[in-house]
């Protein structure tokens, strides 16, 4: 694994009284050395400290599912989570799902069934998918939607992304 050393933005170190922490996060397969302040959500560590900006902060309270990302292996809703509890786990952002210019199978299905409009939320859609259809409970519409329900889509995609999840959860 590659180690990229990020220097500290300056509103990480604004305040004296507020205590900093030295945190090593592996995302995508590159590890990076980061100091910021403990209070820092590891949705602002990925967009803010990181650039990674494929995770989207929507109502930042853990209430629609835009900022999904995955740590070892399982959803996390990353505006809920601190960075500092994310030391040495396996980040995984959307930014890594295409390979040598090729989609992953689920944003190609997402792309051939118009499964998003303005898109904003459809990292933390694709991201929660991966998981859903890991986890096989993506069997039925009824398990889509269960499963799902955290991901808000505030142009009601719905019909669509369970197309493109149904698709892919068939083909596995
Ligand atoms: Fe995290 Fe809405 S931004 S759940
Ligand atoms: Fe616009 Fe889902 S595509 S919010």
């Amino acid at each position: 694994m590659s180690r990229v050393d990020v220097p500290a933005s300056p509103s990480a170190d604004a305040s004296p009284e507020v205590p900093q922490v030295e945190v090593t996060l592996h995302v995508n397969g590159t590890s990076h050395r980061l100091r910021f302040d403990a209070r820092v959500t590891l949705l602002d560590a990925l967009r803010d400290h990181l650039g990674l900006t494929g995770a989207k902060k929507g109502c930042d309270q853990g209430a629609c599912g835009a900022c999904t990302v995955m740590a070892d292996g399982k959803r996390v809703v990353s505006c809920l989570a601190l960075a500092a509890q994310y030391e040495g786990r396996e980040i995984v952002t959307v930014e890594s799902l295409s390979e040598n210019g090729e989609l992953h199978p689920i944003q190609a299905a997402f792309a051939r069934h118009d499964a998003f409009q303005c898109g904003y939320c459809t990292p933390g859609q694709i991201m929660s998918a991966i998981s859903l259809i890991a986890e096989g409970r993506a069997g039925s519409d009824e398990d889509i939607c269960e499963f799902m329900s955290g991901n808000i889509c505030r142009c009601g995609a719905y019909p669509n992304i369970r197309a493109a999840i149904r698709e892919v959860a068939g083909e596995a």
